[in-house]
């Protein structure tokens, strides 16, 4: 089957998209507003874009029939441009669900999860502490994208924090420890990080040798 965008309901397209590409990380971004309140909510349109500069990308939606039609999140980064990026792991899964929940006003997200937070040290946005991995951002650039206030924010990594007990003397990383999971299809479906595989990284050399002529001229 294929289809051109346009020939798809815009819901159909996202269902497509979503249940396709994946498995995706997920970014709980914490972020603070104007007057310093604590915001969190999960990002699966996100990812780490380069190491220099280092950078981390994520896709926020508009929301329909809202008094904003920006989510908390992009309205603080707006404010303050900053946030951080708390990757998510086994642990968390059920306190990143509740922080995606879209609570009135008066009720802090973050409290709600039962999450505990620590201060940045280059940003006023604060950490989760129970996060593996916590990376304080300054918002490079946004660009609205699109006509339903959807927009892509490119944020510089200006801090980072791993677990005590996850990266070794020579910087070699744990994954078991990491424990992170991905978000899969559908509305609910997540993995962790159980069913991986090792293959080996090609060589041109290498390549040249496995596919060379044979003397009866055939490609071996
Ligand atoms: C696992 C997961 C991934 C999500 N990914 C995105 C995303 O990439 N973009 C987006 O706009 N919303 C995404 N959402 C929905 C937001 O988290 C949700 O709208 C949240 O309430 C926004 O909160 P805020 O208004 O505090 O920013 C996701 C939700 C979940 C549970």
């Amino acid at each position: 089957m294929d289809w051109a965008p346009g020939d798809l309901a815009e819901r159909d397209l996202y269902k497509l998209l979503v249940n396709t590409v994946l498995p995706r990380p997920i970014a709980l971004v914490t972020s603070v507003d104007a007057g310093g309140r604590a915001n969190a909510a999960p990002f699966s349109f996100f990812n780490v874009f380069s190491h220099a500069p280092p950078l981390v990308v994520l896709g926020i939606e508009g929301r329909d029939n809202a008094p904003s039609p920006l989510k908390d999140t992009m309205r603080n980064i707006r404010k303050t441009g900053s946030f951080v990026v708390n990757l998510v792991d086994r642990a968390m899964v059920e306190a990143m669900q509740i922080c995606a929940i879209d609570f009135p006003g008066e009720i802090d997200e973050i409290e709600a999860a039962g999450l505990a937070t620590a201060p940045s040290i280059t940003i006023a946005a604060p950490r989760l502490a129970a996060s593996p991995v916590q990376l304080e951002c300054r918002e490079t650039v946004s660009l609205s994208l699109g006509t339903r206030h959807r927009n892509l924010v490119v944020g510089e990594i200006v801090h980072l924090h791993i677990r005590d007990g996850i990266v070794d003397e020579r910087l070699h990383v744990d994954i078991d420890k990491l424990d992170l999971v991905g978000r899969l299809h559908g509305a609910d479906w997540y993995l962790g990080l159980g069913d991986r595989f090792q293959e080996p990284r090609q060589t041109l050399a290498g390549w040249r040798e496995r596919t060379q002529t044979t003397p009866e001229g055939e490609v071996s």
